[in-house]
């Protein structure tokens, strides 16, 4: 993230004599991304380094690997999230959806807050996470992010942390890619700045509240995720949140779907008004992310409020319909709908959709939608979701649905 941020207390000078307290010197910490020349940060542990495990490390049973289903028809999908029993905690509560190369995305439905005694840590990926339903506290070793429904979260790979849950439970859409997650540079200037016509304003995004540096001995396990979902435990003799500051560029942040304002044009606009989020390097890799986010609709005076059909063949693209406001597909989707549109295949609004959608002309609609365009990578749904899968879903262009008919 281009915002630079110091929080408690870090030296001028990196690299240099630097004291916790009198004769106990802070033990400097880099958490980077592409190869010491992407965003960083620097952080000063209270006495101890990060690397003081106190028992060898142990790989655990839980296994978050997508598995694979047999060769299928090339077939539009249907998920219903909504219908996945919350289980687990922020980490074991993951069920896999769809896979590439690259990305990975998982529903979360869980109950449970991490245990205060342990740990999580990406190795694999960067996350994105959509808030569905609940409240929590992303803790880290940067401070608390508090989130709640319709907030964002971008946590950096190799982030250590926990969540602790301040609702009955809770309900994530969960991107991880291999590269860093940051604002659609299209929105940026050169300084890495959001212009004056961003949908997205600095001072509306949640940063790390800082907390004192825990100088605490005992055993903290630290779970890192790694080789596509294997699970391994490292056993920490000292607290993990130990920074005395830091400061730096990468870090865990939330951005509520309630401030990104969008950008009408008179008539339809195609998704990348809509971006919030890039990763990789677009067009080439990664994946685009846009917020379909209420607002006032084309008003000329003969718009076709409805999107057109519509395909990218150099993107699979998946939706998740946080409500079924969005008139494209009435009647089809449930809150937590998620689909998936593999590069080949066109896909469109519902049968009548388009007619039934002059009512919207000019008026501000209030759907809320998160869309995932890969660049390059074609998306595989993953077995774990097959409970969930609307298997009427490939012909459900050509039936009738709630007032809306498809001849
Ligand atoms: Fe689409």
């Amino acid at each position: 993230m281009s915002v630079i941020l110091t929080r408690g207390r870090v030296p001028r000078t990196p690299h240099t004599e630097f004291y916790s307290e009198p004769e106990v010197l802070a033990l400097e910490e880099i958490h980077g991304s592409l190869g010491f020349s992407g965003d960083w940060s620097r952080k000063y542990h209270y006495r101890k380094y990060p690397t003081q495990i106190i028992r060898d490390p142990h790989r655990l049973p839980l296994d978050l690997r997508p598995q694979p289903l047999p060769p299928l028809p090339l077939q539009p999908w249907h998920l219903r999230t909504g219908r996945l029993k919350p289980h687990g905690d922020v980490v074991s509560g993951r069920v896999p959806l769809v896979y590439g190369s690259n990305t990975l995305v998982s529903a979360a439905r869980f109950e449970r807050s991490c245990p205060a005694d342990r740990f999580f840590r990406n190795g694999d990926g960067h996350e994105l996470w959509f808030v569905q339903e609940g409240r929590g506290l992303l803790a880290s070793e940067y401070g608390v992010v508090p989130f709640h429904a319709g907030h964002y979260v971008v946590v950096p790979k190799g982030t250590t942390y926990r969540v602790e849950l301040e609702s009955e439970d809770c309900w994530l859409l969960v991107v991880e890619s291999r590269f860093p997650i940051h604002f659609a540079p299209h929105y940026l200037n050169k300084s890495g700045q959001a212009t004056l016509m961003a949908p997205v304003v600095e001072t509306e995004v949640d940063v790390p509240e800082f907390r004192p540096p825990r100088d605490e001995e005992g055993e903290f396990r630290v779970w890192t995720k790694h080789g596509g979902g294997f699970m391994t435990e490292m056993l920490l003799g000292h607290h993990p949140f130990d920074l005395i500051g830091w400061e730096g560029a990468l870090y865990p942040f939330a951005y509520h779907t309630d401030d990104q304002h969008p950008l009408a044009r008179r008539i339809h606009t195609a998704p990348p008004t809509r971006q919030t989020f890039e990763s990789g390097s677009a067009p080439h890799s990664g994946f685009a992310v846009c917020t379909f986010k209420g607002q006032i609709e084309g008003w000329h005076p003969r718009d076709v409020p409805a999107p057109y059909a519509h395909f990218n063949a150099d993107s699979d693209e998946v939706m998740f319909f946080s409500n079924t406001s969005y008139g494209a597909r009435k009647g089809i989707v449930e809150p937590g709908s998620f689909t998936v549109h593999p590069g080949g295949l066109p896909h469109s609004p519902h049968g009548r959709a388009a007619k039934a959608s002059f009512a919207e002309r000019g008026k501000l609609s209030d759907y809320l939608a998160v869309m995932l365009d890969t660049f390059f990578e074609p998306l595989s749904v993953a077995k774990q979701a097959m409970p969930v899968a609307d298997k009427d879903y490939p012909t459900s262009w050509n039936r009738d649905t709630q007032g809306i008919s498809a001849a």
